[in-house]
């Protein structure tokens, strides 16, 4: 018995080290039929002195070839894996994901979206391509107004136009939602304008329109004073300028001071209380009257996003921030 055990671990570990199906094998040997159960069944027949010895061997035998399966399959897989590994050198660089950033006028935006949203005011949005109701007629703008003069103004052959400020969304918004209305309408505003330096024929604006029972020039100058300081820091002096606009009445424009702006005086935004006649424009197309000017007030106002990004960066030419140069947009 002995002697077959020795010569079955032979057999069986010379045939082990050559095989290409390891599992095939150890059916042969370890399987229910396999010749190492085979030969333990012959413990029966060993007399019962010899029984712990022979024992002995048989376990360790099929501990032998059981390890013997184990290296050889280890070995196989590794084979494998150098196999597909060949060719790729390990050690080169990896290739490191290129990290976007922010467009200087998208961060400016943001942090001016989040100080109005901190006073209660909602997100609105209205159309690039509007009526001239909504971008004139409704704004108490009245046809002779140089603002909707062709050269000024881009019209579509149908009579709709690119609106030439947010202020539309102001009517938007009173048109669907009844007071109280708290919103801020940031987007694109057109403008038949020469491209140079200072001026884009496209640029974006944030709109704010306020209107419930009782408001009033103070709530107007607080909130706006409020955000101008929250946006440039505490330092900063906020001038209101007696001006003229259509849709609002009395209307200012408002020039700012602070250091974060070279300590100049800037001409900023335009606000003012919404002219009665806005609220009657709203009514005659609502019917139900809850724009009364007699019942309600409010204060709107708007400024251009651009020159304040330039101001706010530093650069000379208000083009860079459309031109998609990465150059440029990689330092923000
Ligand atoms: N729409 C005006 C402009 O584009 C700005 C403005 C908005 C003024 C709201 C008053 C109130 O110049």
């Amino acid at each position: 018995m002995e002697a077959q055990i020795d010569s079955l671990r032979a057999e069986a570990l010379a045939e082990i080290e050559g095989a290409g199906d390891v599992a095939a094998v150890r059916v042969k040997y370890l399987g229910r039929a396999g010749s190492i159960t085979l030969l333990s069944e012959g413990m029966r027949s060993v007399p019962k002195e010899d029984k712990a010895r022979v024992g002995k061997a048989l376990n360790a035998l099929r501990a032998d070839v059981t390890a013997a399966l184990e290296a050889r399959e280890q070995t196989i897989e590794r084979a494998r894996d150098e196999a597909a590994l060949a060719g790729i050198d390990l050690t080169l660089p990896g290739i490191a994901p290129q990290r976007g950033s922010l467009h200087p006028l998208t961060q400016l935006l943001d942090r001016a979206v989040r100080i109005f949203r901190r006073m209660g005011f909602a997100l609105a949005e209205g159309p690039d391509i509007e009526t001239e109701w909504h971008c004139f007629d409704a704004l108490n703008t009245p046809a002779h107004h140089p603002a909707r003069n062709e050269q000024d103004t881009f019209y579509l052959p149908d009579g709709r136009l690119l609106r030439t400020h947010t202020s539309t969304v102001q009517i938007r918004t009173m048109e669907r939602h009844v007071p109280p209305v708290r919103i801020i309408a940031p987007g694109a505003a057109y403008r038949r304008d020469e491209v140079d330096a200072t001026h884009l024929a496209q640029f974006t604006q944030m709109e704010g329109l306020y209107v419930a029972p009782d408001v009033s020039l103070a709530d107007l100058k607080g909130t706006l004073e409020f955000f101008f300081r929250e946006l440039f820091g505490a330092g900063t002096n906020v001038r209101f300028r007696p001006h003229f606009f259509p849709f609002t009445e009395p209307s200012f424009e408002i020039d700012i001071q602070t250091a974060a702006l070279g300590g100049k005086w800037m001409e900023l935004a335009g606000c003012g209380m919404v002219d009665p006649a806005v609220f009657e424009a709203i009514c005659d197309r609502r019917l139900d009257r809850v724009y009364d000017p007699e019942k309600v007030s409010g204060f709107a106002f708007g400024f251009g996003l651009d020159r304040l990004a330039m101001n706010l960066t530093g650069i000379p030419d208000i083009r860079m921030l459309v031109e998609n140069d990465l150059r440029f947009l990689k330092q923000f």
